[in-house]
């Protein structure tokens, strides 16, 4: 069943739901949070995680998008919230949080992965860009990790699992710095600097905190920058296979259903040919 709810939360229920989380799987009787869920990465992610039982909040702006996935993941049993949400505006990053807590119960996992990718030279860039990924890929998933805390450490002490999952999605671009993406390099670099203090100042409470660091990978992301980039980004990769973003998704169904012994802190996976 669905919920559908507004930018700030105060929208309706189109369709309130009394069902429970999953109960058959390895997240049954769980609940997570993936944003920039109506595309790419987040989508399939939110399908992995339904298929192991995991009630999912999917957060976005487009509700659209929102609604089909929702509908795709009841028609396979499981269970979806839909929030429409800009996490780069604070209020709206707590609200898909508090909701998410309000209407499913409670929430064991997020996955930060909503990003915007907006490549070129850094002489001359059109500095609204820079402020789109730093107010995206920085200040939103720190706003949404933020809200989600203190459900995950409740979560991590009383939950099914007695352990609660944080997953950052950066890219190899948060290890290895190119020409003409400096400040897409700057944001994922943040984020994998964050989230290692992050999860040294929680594991010990059983918040495991997890950096997964993407190659090439086949969705809409490229398609966000200026024509003249998006040509040589297609020559770049014209003869690569990419990675699909199921791969990305197994990876982190993998990472969130570990045992609760087991924090696997980082993964880096690029297409099998792609060299740097
Ligand atoms: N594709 C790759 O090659 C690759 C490689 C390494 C890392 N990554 C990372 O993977 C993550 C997902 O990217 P993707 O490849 O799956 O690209 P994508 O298909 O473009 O997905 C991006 C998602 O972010 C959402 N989003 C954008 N602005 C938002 C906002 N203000 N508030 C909430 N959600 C917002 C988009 O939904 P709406 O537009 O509906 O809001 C969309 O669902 C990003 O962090 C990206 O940096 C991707």
């Amino acid at each position: 069943m669905t919920t559908t709810t507004g930018p700030t939360g105060a929208g309706t229920a189109t369709t309130a739901t009394t069902g429970t989380t999953g109960t058959t799987g390895r997240l049954a009787g769980t609940v997570a949070l993936v944003t920039g869920a109506s595309s790419g990465i987040g989508e399939a992610t939110a399908v992995a995680l339904a298929a192991e039982g995991a009630a999912v909040a999917i957060a976005a702006r487009r509700k659209d998008r929102l609604d089909a996935l929702a509908a795709r993941i009841d028609a396979a049993g499981g269970r979806a919230l839909v929030l429409e949400a800009d996490v780069t505006v604070a209020e709206q990053a707590v609200v898909a949080v508090e909701r998410t807590v309000a209407e499913l119960g409670r929430l064991d996992t997020l996955v930060n992965n909503a990003g915007v990718m907006l490549l070129g030279p850094i002489v001359d860039a059109p500095v609204e860009e820079w402020e789109r990924m730093v107010s995206l890929n920085l200040l939103g998933l720190l706003y949404t990790a933020h809200a989600a805390l203190p459900h995950l450490l409740a979560a991590a002490e009383q939950g099914p699992r007695r352990v609660a999952d944080l997953v950052n999605i950066s890219s190899v671009a948060g290890r290895v710095a190119r020409n003409g993406s400096g400040v897409y390099n700057l944001t994922k670099h943040g984020v994998g600097a964050f989230s290692e203090s992050l999860r040294q100042e929680v594991t010990r409470k059983h918040v495991r905190v997890s950096l997964v660091e993407p190659g090439a990978v086949d969705t809409e992301l490229a398609g966000h920058n200026r024509p003249e980039v998006r040509e040589v980004m297609a020559q770049r990769f014209a003869d690569m296979e990419r990675l699909t973003a199921e791969d990305i998704a197994e990876s982190i169904a993998f990472l969130v259903t570990r045992p609760r012994r087991m924090a696997v802190n980082e993964i880096l996976i690029r297409p099998t040919e792609q060299e740097q």
